[in-house]
């Protein structure tokens, strides 16, 4: 079953960061990415890329709309002996990043910071604002929060300032939309049940993601699937030609 994609505001964004629904949502979403298994469909991809340090330079990953960093804690412990020294960036409209998720990090020799903000003006910004290139860029659970221009924007950015992308999101499908429905059966709250059917009627299915991805930009290989059962992912990486590299 197929319909078409609906983008309307979800109840998390609407709410501060102390509000307590909006604390037990962030909550819930950890759950729910149990659930889902986005963090081992994140390593299955995460590990086909072709990252290799040629210097003790830390690997620089960003995450847009990175919410509390928990979900990439589950990735860096998983990552530690592939992936030794990180400097990760958590790009979000909220500083939700707690020192106990700090110190989770430094264990596994990542560093982690905040970039408060928002993405679109981060896409949007221009060489001239100094903006720092990425070995790594992934989105989890965010990229459906965009219309088409926005997310031309946002792929832009990443086909410009990385080397790699990589983006897990609602699968927008009959089975998807079933279980965001029934979502309330893993006890999680009424901001979660809401925003979870708005995020599958907002997600993706088919090429849709690649289609929107720069075709000026040379050197890509995308590959777009749906994995598990409720999750569609865009993994992007540039190699590049012959000509580029002369
Ligand atoms: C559904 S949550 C996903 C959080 C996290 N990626 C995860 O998977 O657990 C979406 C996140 O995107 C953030 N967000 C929404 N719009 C944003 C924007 N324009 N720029 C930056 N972050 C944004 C929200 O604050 C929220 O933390």
């Amino acid at each position: 079953m197929s319909f078409p994609r609906l983008v309307v505001p979800e109840v998390l964004d609407g709410l501060a960061a102390d509000d307590p629904n909006a604390q037990r949502s962030r909550r819930d979403l950890q759950r729910v990415h149990r659930v889902m298994r986005t963090c081992e469909i994140m390593l299955r991809a995460l590990r086909k890329l072709p990252i290799t340090r040629a210097d003790a330079r830390p690997l620089q990953i960003l995450e847009l709309g990175a919410g509390d960093g928990s979900l990439m804690l589950g990735v860096a412990r998983a990552m530690q002996d592939e992936w030794p020294t990180v400097a990760l960036t958590l790009l979000d409209l909220q500083n939700l990043l707690t020192p106990a998720t700090t110190a989770d990090y430094a264990a596994v020799g990542w560093e982690v910071s905040v970039q408060v903000g928002d993405a679109l003006t981060w896409a949007n910004g221009t060489d001239a604002d100094h903006l720092p290139r990425f070995d790594l860029i992934v989105a989890n659970l965010f990229l459906h929060h965009f219309q088409e221009p926005e997310l031309r924007a946002l792929l832009a950015a990443a086909a410009v300032r990385s080397t790699h992308f990589f983006a897990c999101e609602p699968r927008r499908a009959g089975l998807a939309l079933a279980g965001s429905y029934l979502i309330g059966a893993l006890g999680v709250n009424a901001v979660t049940r809401e925003d979870a059917v708005l995020s599958v009627r907002a997600g993706f299915c088919d090429r849709e993601l690649s289609l929107l991805w720069p075709t000026s930009a040379p050197g890509w290989t995308l590959s777009e699937y749906f994995a598990g059962l409720f999750s569609h992912c865009l993994l992007a990486s540039h190699v590049p030609d012959a000509e580029e590299t002369r």
